[in-house]
């Protein structure tokens, strides 16, 4: 099968297309023909080494985080899924592998697709709409009448996170460029605040969440928005040490974890804020209800580009530019009639 493949770590290095078999089945795989590939800033972070210490898959291997496609095969034990079926997914760690033409995919990873969405579209939501929810709905137990700030509104995370927070019941403010304001509040958003000309952390107060993705001067102000008992959480770092823990990371990765979160920790502790960090991971059971929320018309994926299979790396440094409203997705099997 075609597949992009990382021969080798490096900053900005483009993944070789080339041949790959096509993955064996473990007992409870489905073998899916992948229609749509998601892209995120993960991939991104993968190849250039980043995540190595967390993540060590040695190359050469197949990046990719997000599918839509068919079930072309079942395992002897996977039980949930039949050939023909249209599902999504974001696989688990250490069997990512989209950006192919098949991928091997354990069923609890997997949901039905949402009936409404192209194969793009349905690519286009996995790990992002598993973050938010395992951010909001596991981390924070966002309740209705809750106010929460989330980073960054336009972006793959934000985009599906406003929408989730407002069908949880809570009051949402975002951070967002002015170009981007009427997006964010289409999707929902009470308050928004012009991140180039204001400053959220003066504008906000009394909140009892912020969902954290930018940096950690971002991480750090953002205390100030939330109220003693608020949850700071954050997606871009710095990891803790129960993340470290939860990981089996080494005891040297533990203690590097825990000194690079002491700092926040502290602070957060000072405000009586509790601070945590959150790697978000592949689950079909939660995919399957975020199905039925976009099936019952309650989240919208929103799309900025689909390019096609042949121009995956300019699709990589599109999304590294940190400007794209929404989510990219590379078409893998062309649909259109
Ligand atoms: N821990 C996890 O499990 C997990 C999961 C998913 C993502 N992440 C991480 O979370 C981060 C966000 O991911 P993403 O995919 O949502 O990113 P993304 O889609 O690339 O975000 C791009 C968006 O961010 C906006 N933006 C940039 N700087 C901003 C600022 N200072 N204030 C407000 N908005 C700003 C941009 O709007 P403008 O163009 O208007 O600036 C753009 O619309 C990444 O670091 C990613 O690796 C972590």
């Amino acid at each position: 099968m075609k597949a992009y493949i990382l021969d080798r770590y490096a900053k900005k290095g483009a993944l070789r297309f080339g041949e790959r078999p096509v993955p064996a089945l473990r007992d409870n795989d489905v073998l899916i023909e992948v229609h749509a590939a998601g892209l995120n800033l993960l991939d991104a972070k993968i190849r250039d080494g980043e995540f190595k210490p967390i993540l060590p898959y040695r190359p050469p291997f197949v990046l990719g985080h997000d599918v839509a496609g068919k079930v072309v095969r079942v395992g002897p034990k996977a039980r949930r899924f039949k050939v023909g079926d249209a599902v999504y997914a974001r696989p688990r760690d250490g069997r990512i592998g989209t950006f192919a033409e098949f991928i091997a995919v354990d069923e609890a990873d997997l949901a039905l697709k949402p009936a409404n969405l192209t194969m793009e579209e349905a690519a286009s939501l996995p790990l992002v709409a598993l973050t938010a929810w395992q951010v909001l709905v596991e981390r924070a137990e966002l309740d209705p009448g809750q106010k929460v700030l989330i980073h960054a509104g336009s972006g793959g995370v934000g985009t599906f996170a406003i929408q989730l927070a407002k069908h949880l019941g809570a009051t949402v403010a975002t951070t967002a460029s002015a170009a981007n304001a009427d997006l964010v509040r289409s999707l929902g958003a009470d308050v928004v605040i012009d991140y180039k000309t204001q400053d959220f952390d003066r504008a906000l107060s009394g909140y009892d969440v912020v969902l954290n993705s930018l940096d950690e001067d971002t991480l750090v102000r953002s205390l100030d928005v939330l109220k003693p008992g608020g949850k700071l959480i954050s997606i871009s770092g710095p990891p803790d040490p129960a993340f470290a823990k939860a990981q089996g990371l080494n005891p040297v990765l533990q203690l590097v974890m825990r000194l690079l979160s002491r700092k926040i920790r502290h602070k957060a502790a000072a405000k009586k804020v509790d601070y945590g960090f959150v790697f978000m991971r592949g689950d079909g059971d939660q995919l399957q209800r975020i199905t039925a929320l976009v099936e019952a018309g309650t989240i919208r994926p929103v799309m900025d580009r689909t390019f096609p299979f042949a121009d995956l790396n300019a699709a990589l440094a599109y999304i590294e530019t940190g400007r794209a409203k929404g989510k990219v997705v590379v078409t893998v099997k062309d649909d259109t009639p």
